[in-house]
């Protein structure tokens, strides 16, 4: 199983960047626990600050991935173009966050995304990807059981 994971503008910062709200543990740490507690999953990563590389990057792996999972950061309230690559393309998308966004300002509550992501998965810390790991590897097993 191929997953790839996506994340958007500042979270190059995790573990700089407001550890009151983002935790104190850099994306690399905590990807390599996630690496080797799901050894038997290949997953790649991507992060940009660039809003049209992140729709490359959605557009490229999108045909080849069984799944992504995607924190497009502040994107998420702004960017009706990467609503539409998650529309353009055939595999499942969860959509992450961190912090629990509908406990903070008014305007992160809005997502461009979710009405086109497979489903969100937020308010727990790092542990949000995993647990969108766990809900790509259901989707994966219902598919491969359905093709049976
Ligand atoms: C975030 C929430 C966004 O509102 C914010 O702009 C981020 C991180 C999260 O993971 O909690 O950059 O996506």
């Amino acid at each position: 199983m191929n997953v790839m994971i996506i994340n958007g503008p500042n979270l190059n910062m995790l573990g700089k960047r407001e550890p009151t709200i983002y935790g104190s543990q850099s994306f690399d740490e905590f990807l390599d626990l996630l690496k080797e507690q799901y050894s038997d999953i290949n997953i790649s990563y991507f992060q940009s600050n660039v809003e049209g590389e992140l729709i490359n990057t959605i557009q490229e792996t999108g045909f080849i991935s069984d799944g992504i999972i995607l924190n497009a950061g502040a994107y998420t309230h702004t960017s009706i173009a990467i609503a539409d690559a998650i529309r353009s393309i055939n595999c499942p998308v969860i959509e992450v966050h961190i912090s629990n966004v509908h406990r903070r300002e008014e305007y992160r509550h809005h997502s461009y995304l979710s009405p086109a992501c497979q489903g969100v998965i937020l308010g727990f810390g790092m542990d949000s990807y995993r647990l969108a790991l766990e809900a790509l590897i259901h989707i994966y097993k219902q598919k491969d059981s359905n093709e049976c």
